[in-house]
């Protein structure tokens, strides 16, 4: 049977780094506070000039590096994003440019933080149907430049980075088990960003604890459902990926499951929550740390903006 197996991965974060004493001298706000609410202790910023697709090519360059193939062996670039270099061309037709992919259609995903599952969900769908042989997908996401950083509710919880990986057809047992896609339109009010209103400026809002519930929920129900639909618990995980966004979410969501916190992987206190970017961001470090081992059952699980919800079950 033919499936999508992750030959490489890569990932990018800028160079500046914002920490919790350097927001203490821009908002009311406190490193212990931050700390204790959400884990985070830094986040990095995008360079003046430095775009989406900058940051997810390079993302690429490494992913495609380790799976040990060209640019132009890929013939589809997805890009998971909602900060996207323009309204049109897609950032993923900038990447596909900046490497040199002159075989690979692209186009962007916009699932807020749950792009880059579905990215991956749509990826191995193309090379399941016979359509591609090698995808890249990529999260990468600019937060900084949608957040209000006079708003002590938001401007603590964001990042920007970017994270890739390779997909390959493959007959074999490891690889892509299963993906499980959701949305919810109703509660949209609830965490959203727009452009499009009469004299608005991009800001991010959000009522953080109505978030943080359904987010709990939402992450559990969708991991128990790709458990369920491989007949598996989640005493069977090797990892759990899970979106980067709160540690508190995280630790909630892996005891509904049963998931011990040392199988849980976190960098948010690095990185923040760099939507779209932070699968990719936790999975790349996990394999280049050397974390991830040949046949590991590893757990994907995103919840953002939507809402969307979505998980990935891998044979690694
Ligand atoms: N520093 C200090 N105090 C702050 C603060 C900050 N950065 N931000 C808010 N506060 C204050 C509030 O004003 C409030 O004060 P009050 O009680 O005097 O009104 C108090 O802290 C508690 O606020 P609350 O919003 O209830 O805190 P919380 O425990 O829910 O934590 C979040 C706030 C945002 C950290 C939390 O709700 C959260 O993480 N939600 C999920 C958000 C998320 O992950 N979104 C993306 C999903 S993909």
């Amino acid at each position: 049977m033919i499936s999508s197996r992750i030959i490489g991965t890569g990932s990018y974060a800028p160079k500046k780094v914002l920490t919790n004493h350097d927001l203490e001298k821009m908002i009311e706000t406190s490193d212990d506070w931050i700390t204790e609410r959400t884990g985070i202790k830094e986040r990095r910023i995008a360079a003046e000039g430095e775009t989406t697709s900058d940051m997810a090519a390079k993302a690429a360059k490494k992913a495609l590096e380790m799976a040990g193939i060209e640019p132009n062996d890929i013939d589809t670039i997805i890009v998971a994003t909602v900060t996207p270099d323009m309204d049109f061309p897609s950032t993923a037709c900038f990447v596909q440019n900046k490497l040199k992919a002159h075989k690979a259609a692209s186009f962007d995903i916009a699932a807020a933080c749950s792009g880059f599952i579905y990215a991956l969900s749509v990826a191995d769908s193309l090379i399941k149907s016979g359509h591609s042989k090698y995808a890249l997908v990529i999260g990468a996401e600019i937060f900084s430049r949608i957040t209000d950083w006079t708003d002590r509710n938001t401007c603590i919880l964001f990042g920007d980075g970017a994270g890739a990986a390779v997909l390959a057809k493959t007959t074999g047992k490891r690889g892509i088990l299963s993906t499980h896609l959701h949305s919810e339109g109703s509660s949209w009010k609830l965490l959203c960003a727009s452009s499009h209103e009469e004299n608005a400026k991009t800001f991010i809002r959000m009522q953080g604890n109505e978030v943080f519930k359904v987010a709990v929920r939402a992450l559990e129900d969708v991991a128990i459902e790709a458990l369920e639909h491989n007949g598996l618990k989640g005493d069977d995980l090797d990892w759990f990926i899970p979106h980067q966004a709160n540690e508190r979410i995280i630790v909630a969501t892996a005891k509904r499951l049963g998931v011990p916190m040392d199988k849980v992987y976190m960098n948010l206190q690095k990185y923040g929550n760099t939507s779209a970017a932070s699968i990719p961001l936790a999975l790349d470090e996990a394999v280049r740390n050397g974390k991830v081992k040949d046949g590991d059952l590893i757990l994907l699980d995103a919840f953002g903006g939507g809402f969307t919800w979505a998980s990935a079950l891998i044979r690694w």
